[in-house]
């Protein structure tokens, strides 16, 4: 299939400054979220891609020029019929509108993560392509490089088939990793493999909606991973369930569908009464900070989502690390 339109990223304008030039494009917050999955049942798209431009505090300090060019590219990637969508029947990693969910991520990965289209991407639990599909649109051709690692085989050879052909950048690949609930046959333990890249190959590494489906040690080998294949400087951007205390879950403003996350004995972890551990992960507080600090991250952000019953630009909660630069001296 080629139908994947070749908008790319737009070209710097007439009178853009050396500043839009450097950090590259943003995309706005689209601020979904009502799904668990980070996405939203989205009933009312429009009014989701409608809040498409809104500002929200921003770790890349874009320029109010670079707000606008990526208004409009998210605009275009959540209302472009010609990019590729998998069926509804072929979906598996949550409800709402694909391009729209992607391209609210696309804005919090450039927003909030910095991420410059210049960068490579590490993309850990691909799934169907619902971050690489956006990320086609902002990433350089011929100067990035994209990888999606998944266990679920049919979702990554939808990306296989449908993306790379048109853009060679962007590569897919299936891993047996065991998980109980996306595959629960799997014969590679996630605790202890290695990912398939060698030492400092990217700048970004993304776990979207990953981590709500881990046991620990899971999170724990892919921080050290991660940190391994970043470059210096580069960033991690990880959703999270990040469970505060007790009592906010059983606060009426807390999410009903979360409500129901009960602690694991001496663990760290939450998980859902009566559904398959892996159906939603939660964290104690301080737990994955303490993860991302013991393989070398530094925090730059902690987000808490919409779930906990707060305002939010986006559902779950956001976590952003940095490998240090390397010291001048
Ligand atoms: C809710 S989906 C999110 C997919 C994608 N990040 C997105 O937002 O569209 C969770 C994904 O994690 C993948 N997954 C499950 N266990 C994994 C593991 N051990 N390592 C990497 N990915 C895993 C699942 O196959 C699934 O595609």
């Amino acid at each position: 299939m080629s139908d994947v339109a070749p908008i790319g990223p737009p070209a710097a304008k007439e009178g853009a400054t050396q500043a839009d030039a450097d950090s590259g494009l943003l995309i706005p917050d689209t601020s979904l979220g009502e799904n668990i999955d980070g996405d939203d049942d989205v009933q009312d798209t429009k009014a989701a891609k409608g809040r498409a431009g809104r500002k929200s505090s921003s770790f890349a300090n874009l320029t109010p020029r670079q707000e606008v060019y990526l208004g409009a590219i998210c605009r275009q990637i959540a209302q472009n019929r010609f990019l590729p969508t998998p069926t509804q029947d072929e979906v598996f990693v949550g409800d709402g509108d694909y391009l729209a969910i992607g391209a609210e991520f696309l804005g919090h990965f450039v927003r909030l993560g910095g991420l410059k289209p210049t960068e490579s991407v590490i993309d850990i639990g691909s799934g169907i392509g619902r971050m690489a599909v956006p990320l086609t649109q902002y990433l350089v051709p011929g100067k990035t490089r994209y990888l999606g690692i998944d266990p679920v085989a049919d979702g990554v050879k939808w990306c296989q088939k449908t993306i790379t052909p048109v853009y060679r950048d962007f590569r897919f690949q299936t891993v047996d990793l065991a998980n109980e609930l996306y595959n629960p046959e799997g014969k590679v333990a996630g605790d202890s493999w290695k990912l398939p890249a060698k030492d400092e190959e990217f700048d970004f590494a993304t776990m979207v909606s990953v981590a709500t489906h881990l046991p620990p040690a899971e999170v724990e080998r892919y921080c050290s991973e991660i940190f391994r294949v970043l470059r210096p400087g580069g960033r991690l951007f990880m959703t999270a369930f990040i469970v505060r205390n007790a009592e906010e879950l059983a606060a009426p403003k807390c999410d009903p569908r979360l409500s129901g996350l009960v602690r694991e004995k001496d663990k760290p972890c939450w998980h859902l009464r009566g559904e398959n551990p892996m159906a939603a992960v939660g964290f104690d507080e301080g737990y994955l900070e303490s993860v991302l600090a013991k393989a070398g991250f530094a925090l730059l952000r902690k987000g808490f989502g919409a779930w906990h019953g707060d305002k939010s630009p986006h559902y779950q909660d956001i976590l952003i690390a940095q490998k240090p630069r390397r010291s001048s001296k």
